[in-house]
């Protein structure tokens, strides 16, 4: 297979597209990894959030953000004032990829090919979805949905247009905010990622 695109069942909802991405082997990452870890939320939701790939727990657990980054995530919802029911969290990449490093898996940016073979889910979730704002967070998601050029450190914050959504907006991944080198670096991102949520929050009718 060269990507997930003739994994996709022909009728479309949240549930028969997780259930058959629990199959998909568009590309080699389901090989080493523990299961699919699909997006999550309402079908209602305005908003969907999109990071990189499942971490070590996402993976183990089979949800997406449940590790230290999605409660770094889970706060900066909360403090812009979002309810969980207007989000839908979901990965630009399904499948975990990572490297071993002594008894720890260490998480592996994706591949390219593994970005672009994955796809076709996140573009079926946003297309049944249709949500009103896409939020990229981190520079995968951002380069998946938005393309190549994008960049984080100088595009967050904005509301464009990209393919996926005629309102999207990246920002810092979780993560980026855990990596901070101190901790006044780490409060202003974590206060950029709250502000650029209300930005989101706010662009909707
Ligand atoms: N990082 C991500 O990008 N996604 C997750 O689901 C967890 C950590
Ligand atoms: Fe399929 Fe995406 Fe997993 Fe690759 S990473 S096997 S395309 S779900």
């Amino acid at each position: 297979p060269r990507s997930a695109a003739e994994f996709l069942p022909d009728r479309k909802t949240l549930k028969t597209l997780a259930a058959a991405a629990d199959h998909c082997k568009g590309c080699e990452l389901y090989k080493d990894a523990t299961q699919t870890v699909f997006g999550e939320g309402s079908k209602t939701a305005r908003i969907v959030l999109v990071g990189e790939q499942p971490g070590d727990q996402e993976d183990l657990e089979g949800h997406p953000f449940v590790g230290p980054a999605g409660r770094v995530l889970d706060e900066a919802l909360a403090e812009a004032g979002i309810d969980r029911e207007d989000v839908y969290v979901t990965n630009a990449v399904k499948h975990f990829h990572w490297e071993p490093r002594g008894e720890r898996r260490l998480h592996k940016k994706p591949p390219a090919r593994a970005m672009s073979a994955c796809r076709p889910w996140l573009e079926a979730e946003v297309a049944v979805l249709q949500p009103e704002v896409v939020v990229c967070l981190g520079a995968t998601a951002a380069q998946s949905v938005v393309g190549r050029e994008a960049k984080v450190t100088r595009d967050r914050g904005r509301i464009m247009r990209s393919a996926l959504c005629r309102q999207t907006l990246m920002t810092w991944h979780p993560s980026a905010i855990l990596r901070a080198p101190d901790a006044t670096a780490r409060e202003r991102m974590r206060m950029e990622l709250v502000n650029d949520l209300r930005t989101a929050f706010q662009a909707m009718s």
